[in-house]
């Protein structure tokens, strides 16, 4: 089985992709940490991509496309949560023919809400670790301030985290989400979660709808 999670930036995606991993053995296929592993590493294309990432603007729609097709094939045969992918409707599009040619799948789409002023203050407050890429935040502090729980090394701030950038991040959301979520609608297979709540409160939503879902 294979999820896409869709929602605004802040909303919880990642934090509910790692939920799914840590549960249900969903392999998390993030194309912002990817993007964000090329920028750290320094590489040509990660070069390329930091500047348009910092700018809160989108990286294009076949770079991203490929960076998700050449992960679909090391990750072939596990269920994947895609998180961050597709954001519009040209990369739906790509997709449906990258998963024609490695036969995947995709059997729910969940749309994660949450309003411009829950994404805001939550934004303001994330560290992330940048070996293991955990998430955390204003109420999933790690034991230690500063420090991930599993690896030990120092969290950082993602770069996009400023408020101007956070709006600009927000806005790019709200041009193409209404299409993308119709597509999923059409195809019967989107389901809504309610990203304001608690963080236990959204996992439990999660928990529902995947209850719900037939071969898991
Ligand atoms: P990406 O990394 O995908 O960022 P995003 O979509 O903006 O979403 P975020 O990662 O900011 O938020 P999230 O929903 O994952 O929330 P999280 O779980 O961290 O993309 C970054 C950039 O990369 C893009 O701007 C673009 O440049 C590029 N890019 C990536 N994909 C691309 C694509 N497909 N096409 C083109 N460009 C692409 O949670 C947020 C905070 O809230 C955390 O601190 C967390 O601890 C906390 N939290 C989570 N849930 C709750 C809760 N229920 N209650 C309280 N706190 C909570
Ligand atoms: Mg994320």
């Amino acid at each position: 089985m294979n999820i896409v999670l869709l929602g605004p930036p802040g909303t919880g995606k990642g934090t509910i992709a790692q939920f799914l991993h840590r549960e249900y053995g969903f392999e998390q296929l993030s194309t912002g940490d990817l993007l964000r592993k090329e920028a750290a590493a320094g590489t040509p294309f990660g070069k390329q991509v930091e500047p348009i990432m910092k700018s809160g603007a989108l990286v294009s729609n076949e770079l991203v496309a490929e960076i998700v097709a050449s992960n679909l094939a090391r990750l072939k045969g596990k269920s994947l949560v895609l998180d961050g992918f597709p954001r519009n409707m040209e990369q739906a599009e790509l997709f449906e023919k990258i998963m024609r040619v490695h036969q995947v799948k995709i059997d729910l789409a969940l749309n994660v809400d949450s309003s411009r002023e829950t994404v805001v203050r939550r934004l303001s407050a994330r560290r992330q670790c940048p070996k293991c890429n955990k998430v955390y935040g204003e109420n999933i502090p790690p034991r230690k301030p500063g420090v991930c729980d599993a690896c030990g090394v120092p969290l950082f701030q993602r770069a996009d985290d400023q408020p101007e950038v956070i709006e600009k991040r927000f806005s790019i959301y709200l041009e193409s989400a209404k299409p993308l979520l119709a597509y999923y609608q059409g195809q019967g297979i989107l389901k809504n979660v309610d990203g304001n709540q608690s963080v236990e409160s959204v996992f439990q939503q999660v928990s529902a709808v995947l209850g719900q879902q037939k071969g898991l």
